[in-house]
């Protein structure tokens, strides 16, 4: 191999894990991106691929942006590492306030973790560590849903409800864990937008606290919109049933909005788009574009000045945080991030794609091999025909798909599409006639 080459072209492809891929398959024939620029990456053959969901629904400005290049590179020179115990700079805090002008309600407290899964661990245990500040210890079971997905780590599977994560790991998981059940009905196949029925879905959360006691139950957490399984819209009326329900028992309501956070569904967070604000809310990769890691919770004042209240004085008041925890490289992607939110108005041109874009995605109904599809604002998912085992489908309409020039996310049989922001809707077409043409000859030629 030529030494030019080298950095686009790995001399090995053994020793690298990679995470949540078929590794053999993989290695055999690998997709390797070498670069990317605007809705487009180029892999390692020179082919132009268009990027159909934001990277892995990171990137709505578009990938390639100098404004946040140029912003880490200038955080880089002149202060690269803080400790973030009993230290900190500027940075992080100036972010914490923009971060708390899009967050509805009071939710203006602000936590950063390093990714989505620590946001989750991290909501779960705020939620569990405010209750014992309170004096309400016993508060300690918390309520996630079927097919919801909240990161990779222990706490997030527990809550979490794809049976593919947890399986493998049932008997470690966490303890006074419930599930919702999930909100895909047969009858709201090929809803676009919100489901008409399945409200009363969230009257699992009123049965459980029946079952177990209310004043036993710390959280109920869930995605708004559920992402990773496939875009679940909520039926109508669902989110404010569960907010009803949390009320009356004094449980807190968690929304994951690490998908659905930062203008995917058409507002800045689902929770504005759909009118319900819940206790706690995660967000990440689209916070710094997906250019470097950033979480972080956002947190109601009533539960950050019960924190505060009731530890002694000088003492630390939540246990809890990690070594990169709003590292100033991260901070800076971030606050370019904020600057390119707010001049390109990218919530309001989600918004005004969002028709455009789902119907698009709709006007694929008619292909024999789809058996369903779903979508709010800009994130849709197609489900296509079950070969002999889940997921073997979608993971051959992912590479004939690749092979076309699309790039997206495939869960199960599920193909997940949420576009960058930026795309115009001559991208949208593209995107739509590539998952016309993909899938209609991947069912012919199977
Ligand atoms: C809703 C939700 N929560 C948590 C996570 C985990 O985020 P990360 O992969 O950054 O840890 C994801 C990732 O897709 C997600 O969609």
């Amino acid at each position: 191999m030529s030494t030019e080459n080298r950095l686009e072209l790995p001399n090995s492809l053994e020793e690298h894990w990679m995470p949540f891929t078929s590794n053999q398959d993989f290695k055999e024939n690998p997709r390797l991106m070498v670069k990317a620029e605007g809705v487009y990456y180029t892999d390692h053959y020179g082919k132009k691929l268009i990027d159909a969901s934001s990277g892995l629904f990171c990137s709505p400005a578009g990938h390639g942006r100098s404004e946040i290049r140029k912003a880490v590179y200038d955080q880089l020179e002149r202060l690269d590492y803080v400790q973030p115990f009993q230290q900190g700079y500027n940075g992080s805090f100036e972010l914490a306030r923009k971060i708390s002008q899009h967050t509805p309600g009071d939710l203006n407290r602000i936590f950063f973790t390093i990714c989505g899964s620590s946001a989750v661990e991290t909501a779960i245990k705020t939620a569990i560590a405010y209750f014992k500040a309170k004096g309400e210890g016993h508060r300690s079971h918390i309520v996630g849903r079927e097919r919801g997905y909240h990161g990779m780590n222990i706490g997030g599977i527990s809550v979490g409800g794809m049976i593919a994560n947890r399986k493998t790991f049932s008997n470690i998981l966490m303890p006074n864990v419930h599930h919702l059940r999930h909100t895909h009905l047969p009858e709201n196949h090929f809803v676009k937008g919100q489901p008409e029925t399945g409200a009363d879905l969230a009257d699992d959360l009123e049965r459980i606290a029946g079952h177990i006691g209310a004043e036993n139950i710390a959280a109920c957490i869930v995605e708004p919109v559920a992402g990773s399984t496939g875009t679940l819209v909520p039926p109508k009326g669902y989110l404010q049933r569960l907010r009803e329900i949390c009320d009356k028992h004094g449980i807190l309501l968690i929304f994951d909005e690490v998908i659905t956070g930062w203008g995917r569904m058409g507002e800045p967070f689902a929770a504005q788009a759909f009118g319900v604000t819940p206790d706690m809310m995660t967000m990440a990769k689209a916070v710094t574009n997906g250019v470097v890691p950033l979480g972080a919770v956002a947190s109601s004042e009533k539960i950050y000045d019960a924190m505060m209240d009731a530890a002694p004085k000088g003492a630390i008041e939540f246990f809890h945080g990690y070594t990169y925890s709003a590292i100033p490289c991260s901070v800076a992607a971030g606050l370019a991030m904020q600057d390119i939110i707010e001049k390109e108005n990218l919530f309001q041109r989600a918004k005004d794609m969002s028709p455009y874009f789902l119907d698009g995605l709709f006007s694929l109904k008619d292909i024999d091999g789809i058996v369903d599809i779903r979508g709010y604002g800009m994130m849709g998912g197609i489900d296509i025909r079950m070969d002999e085992r889940l997921g073997k489908a979608g993971y051959a309409c992912f590479k004939s798909l690749f092979a076309n020039g699309l790039s997206l996310k495939a869960t199960g049989d599920c193909l997940i599409v949420a576009p960058p922001f930026i795309c115009e809707k001559k991208h949208i077409d593209e995107i739509i006639e590539k998952l016309r043409t993909g899938i209609t000859n991947y069912f012919k030629s199977n």
